[in-house]
């Protein structure tokens, strides 16, 4: 085929896992495929009746098998978008590669970093085809702006960076399916679900991103203090605070728990030479750097456009352009997520005394470390982690 029979084809899309976070993929499918010459050519996934959008996936003609091994009997997609249980993703990945398709495979890349190498081997063994990383800042103007003025130097040296994110999660968070807090599934595949590999793994992502000296890549880490706690009954942690210094030498902390009465962030502070660029998620949700001579450049909402990161990659199986985030860009966060399941100490329960219990209705019941705020602001003003404020 031409590419200019390339350029004027529909990229054919398959998204497997429709419940969930899948819902979001499903719904700009639905609702977008069409005007990104794109088509929502089939779903995958073994429990549809669990999606919302089951009824009008069906209604618009997407077929949903229950398996990848069904879906591939049948066709090839261009792209294949992994929306499934994080220990999934290496497997599914390594299958769609080599059956043909590209792959955009949610975060994080995979459970482990064994996992994330052999995704890695399949993607070269592919013959030209890509894996992508959802982290969808990655893909967003605003981070891509501010990307390019750090590599161009325009800011300065990197100094420190921090981010800070609170968001409670209640019991039916853990309990929405069998993998959410777990260290091990059942099956004893690698989960190492927490908040610093899941939910607010963008954060500390989007950090580790901004300092890769190539678009296609994020800092090296050369070493990471941790502390992690409990205060939900699950295998893994809840809570942690991690501080990081990258093979360049800038430090990064990173605070976040699930075990907070409210919500607040993500907040990023992160020093340079030159300028100081700031986020809040509360406030205006965008990137603003404010140089030493005074001036400002405001980098634009890096949450604006979240289906960007879909559309990208149907862009890129179609005329092969470059995808900002794949498996080299995911690494250092994976690496950081298993530095800090391997940290010395374990995971800290937090004793009951410190537990507070709030109804959230149908979210199930709230547990939150009585302080955890103040702790958390402290440690975020300080670049320190809890065990080093007193
Ligand atoms: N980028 C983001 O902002 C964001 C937000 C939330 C979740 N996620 C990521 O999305 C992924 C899914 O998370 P979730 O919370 O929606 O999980 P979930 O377990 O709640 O839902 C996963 C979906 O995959 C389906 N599924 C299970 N096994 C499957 C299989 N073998 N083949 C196809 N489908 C299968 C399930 O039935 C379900 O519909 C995770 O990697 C998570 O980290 C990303």
């Amino acid at each position: 085929m031409t590419t200019a029979d390339n350029s004027e084809r529909a990229v054919t899309i398959g998204l497997a896992g429709i419940g969930g976070y899948g819902e979001f993929y499903a719904r700009a499918l639905l609702e977008g495929a069409t005007q990104h010459r794109a088509c929502f050519a089939a779903a995958v996934d073994p429990a549809p009746e669990r999606s919302s959008l089951r009824s009008a996936i069906e209604a618009a003609g997407v077929p949903i098998y229950r398996s990848l091994d069904e879906l591939y009997a049948r066709l090839t997609p261009d792209l294949l978008v992994l929306a499934t249980p994080i220990p999934l993703h290496a497997p599914q990945a390594c299958l769609a590669l080599a059956r043909g398709s590209n792959v955009l495979c949610e975060k994080p890349v995979a459970a482990t970093v064994p996992e994330a190498l052999a995704m890695r081997e399949a993607e070269q063994r592919s013959g030209g085809r890509f894996l992508a990383v959802g982290f969808q800042w990655s893909f967003s103007e605003a981070v891509q702006a501010l990307k390019a003025d750090i590599r161009a130097g325009a800011l300065g040296r990197p100094l420190r960076l921090k981010s800070m994110v609170q968001w409670p999660r209640a019991s039916a968070y853990y309990t929405r399916n069998r993998w959410a807090g777990r260290i091990r599934d059942d099956s004893g595949a690698w989960v190492l679900d927490s908040p610093v590999s899941n939910a607010t793994a963008h954060y500390l992502h989007n950090m580790l991103y901004l300092l890769g000296s190539e678009t296609h890549l994020s800092a090296a880490i050369q070493s990471v203090a941790s502390e992690c706690y409990r205060a939900n009954p699950i295998e893994n942690f809840d809570t942690a605070a991690v501080r990081m210094v990258t093979a360049t030498g800038v430090e990064i902390l990173f605070l976040t728990t699930h075990a907070c009465p409210d919500g607040l962030g993500p907040v990023s502070v992160f020093e340079f030479e030159n300028a100081v660029v700031t986020y809040s998620h509360n406030r205006d949700e965008t990137f603003e750097a404010r140089f030493a001579d005074g001036r400002i450049r405001n980098y634009g909402n890096p949450n604006a456009q979240p289906d960007r990161k879909l559309w990208l990659c149907a862009d890129a199986a179609r005329d092969g352009k470059p995808i900002p985030c794949g498996v080299d860009a995911a690494l250092p966060h994976l690496l950081c997520v298993q530095a800090v399941q391997e940290a010395a100490e374990g995971i800290i329960d937090v004793p009951a005394s410190a537990i507070r219990l709030r109804d959230d209705g149908d979210a199930g019941t709230l547990r939150w470390i009585d302080g955890i705020g103040e702790v958390f602001s402290q440690c975020y003003e300080r670049h320190a982690l809890p065990r080093e404020l007193d």
